[in-house]
């Protein structure tokens, strides 16, 4: 189980667990505003990006899809953008902190 904190634009927090699915798809799960997943996890939308916060070594390497998809995000690339699909609770980290970007479409 992972805990996972989505830091809203306007500095507002919530906090949630998940277990073995992506932070994209807990945020969906869970009513978190500002995720969108329109590709359903494919790497294929850029309407789950977010902004990590101090990340663990323990997530992925980014892929070829990812590295391109971020070059497509509603909101500027940071270097700690990532796209929420790609990242999963349990299998790449035990806490994770992530800022939402302004907008995702
Ligand atoms: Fe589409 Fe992540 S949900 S790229």
């Amino acid at each position: 189980m992972s805990t996972i904190t989505f830091i809203h634009v306007d500095g507002t927090q919530e906090t949630l667990t998940a277990d073995g699915i992506s932070v994209m798809r807990a945020a969906v799960q869970n009513g978190i505003r500002g995720i969108v997943g329109e590709c359903g996890g494919q790497a294929m939308c850029a309407t789950c990006h977010v902004y990590v916060d101090d990340p663990p070594a323990s997530l992925p390497e980014m892929s070829e899809d990812e590295e391109e998809m971020l070059e497509c995000t509603a909101s500027p690339r940071q270097g700690a953008s990532r796209l929420g699909c790609q990242l999963r609770a349990t299998a790449h980290f035990d806490a994770l902190t992530v800022r939402l970007p302004e907008r995702q479409v």
